[in-house]
């Protein structure tokens, strides 16, 4: 079996690196009927949305399994797990804590304990209930206010359970997807209800901060962005600016507020009636300390300068692909860590995703993944190089522990170290997962 080998710069950082695996709950839990709608339910049932036409309404059933998923985990070695909660499972429409929803999380977070693992908590892996999309969902402030409540109600409760929080997974999906180009959940497409929507999710991350700060003061808290570096499709000077317009626009929209307290240049050239309506007091609000930063990094993307003078992006074949089509690019990754480093002052860094869908093939009950392992590797090697460099990088989480539903690709592409039959819900170790975990064990 191909090992994995745990880079020197990582193995001299001892228990200062945090090694994990992740997952998020609609593409794990199931148990539908037990918690309120959320918009990827709605999603899931309109025409042409999903892949497969599947939905998240069984999923791993992890709901039923997780005693069993939680001892897989703790057999892999890591020392953390980062897992998110469903709002819709834990909250009613009344906003009162639903007991049975929370109960859940506490047995996980107890389990985790007992076996002496951290809890990573995210707030909010896009699961927004329903009934609140119904009512502007991400475009009306009340929904970051609806949020910060809801959090509010989930730390007080678990405190300092849990070993860190964070207020968003990725508002670029939430955002730019699920509002300006209408692939994700709830499916709008409307440049301006895009940018509206990202202000709000800022805004909803910031108030969301205070409240962890007023109910957990001891435990790390902040956000996770995922970010795909930006390379001109050419040495043109046109091509170079719609590279760093589409960074501007994906990426630094996101992080520039919350460590600057402002937006992008870029904002003045929209406009104004695509630009977000931004209240007084909210850039205060959105750059309010965060403790640490978490990145989820796939790969890069390339773009090339349209006859508007905007962006587009161009499909490259430079790098062997994943099964999501994207090019395998580590030294991105090293880049854009250095490059993010010299740019802003950055707080500590986790590695909060990072992982490759392959064509795995379940056979003679094994999974031979070779290119998942080289994935990892070359991944590693590459967070080594920027740790080599001075960025503080203080963990790494893969994703993810298991195969699940991938959005808007359905069951379609597998993620996980570990393989899924959705038909058993039997779990396979992939070799990719017993990797990881010779690795692991390497440390000690
Ligand atoms: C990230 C998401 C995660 C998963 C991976 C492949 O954007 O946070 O839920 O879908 O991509």
């Amino acid at each position: 079996m191909k090992k994995l080998v745990l880079p020197d710069a990582i193995r001299a950082l001892g228990g200062d690196f945090t090694f994990g695996v992740a997952t998020s709950s609609f593409q794990i839990e199931g148990a539908r009927e037990l918690r309120l709608d959320c918009i990827w339910d709605t999603f899931c049932e309109q025409q042409d949305t999903i892949l497969d036409q599947s939905n998240g309404d069984t999923a791993c059933d992890h709901y039923s399994l997780w005693e069993q998923d939680l001892s897989m985990l703790i057999e892999l070695g890591v020392d953390a797990y980062r897992f998110s909660i469903a709002w819709p499972r834990v909250v009613g429409k009344d906003g009162t804590l639903n007991e049975v929803g929370i109960q859940f999380y506490e047995n996980i977070l107890n389990f985790l304990k007992q076996h002496g693992k951290q809890a990573f908590i995210t707030l909010y892996h896009w699961d927004l209930p329903q009934h609140l999309e119904d009512e502007g969902g991400w475009l009306s402030r009340d929904t970051a206010y609806a949020f910060a409540d809801y959090v509010g109600l989930v730390v007080n409760r678990l405190g300092d359970q849990a070993d860190a929080y964070i207020t968003l997974n990725e508002p670029f999906c939430s955002g730019y997807l699920g509002y300006e180009i209408g692939v994700h959940a709830p499916g709008q497409k409307n440049q301006k209800a895009g940018r509206q929507a990202n202000h709000i999710l800022l805004l909803a991350h910031g108030l969301a901060m205070q409240k962890i700060r007023q109910h957990a003061p001891s435990v790390p808290a902040g956000i996770v962005l995922n970010i795909h570096p930006s390379y001109p499709d050419s040495a043109s000077s046109a091509d170079q600016r719609a590279a760093q317009m589409a960074s501007d626009y994906l990426f630094h929209w996101y992080l520039t507020p919350i460590l600057t307290g402002s937006y992008p240049a870029l904002l003045e050239n929209l406009p104004c009636d695509v630009q977000p309506e931004v209240v007084t007091g909210d850039m205060d609000i959105i750059s309010g300390k965060i403790d640490f930063l978490g990145l989820n990094y796939y790969t890069r993307a390339v773009y090339r300068s349209t006859n508007d003078g905007w962006f587009e992006e161009v499909e490259r074949n430079d790098y062997p692909k994943t099964e999501m089509g994207w090019e395998i690019t580590p030294h991105a990754f090293t880049d854009l860590l250095i490059g993010l480093h010299q740019r802003y002052v950055l707080p500590p860094i986790y590695i909060t995703e990072n992982g490759a869908a392959m064509a795995d093939q379940l056979e003679s009950g094994k999974v031979v993944d070779v290119q998942r392992i080289d994935y990892f590797q070359t991944h590693l090697n590459a967070l080594a190089d920027a740790i080599e460099a001075g960025v503080d990088i203080r963990g790494y989480f893969a994703w993810s522990l298991m195969d699940n539903f991938e959005w808007a690709l359905g069951y379609s592409k597998r993620f996980g170290v570990v393989y899924v039959d959705y038909v058993t819900q039997d779990r396979i170790l992939k070799d990719s997962a017993l990797a990881y975990r010779d690795m692991l064990y390497s440390r000690s």
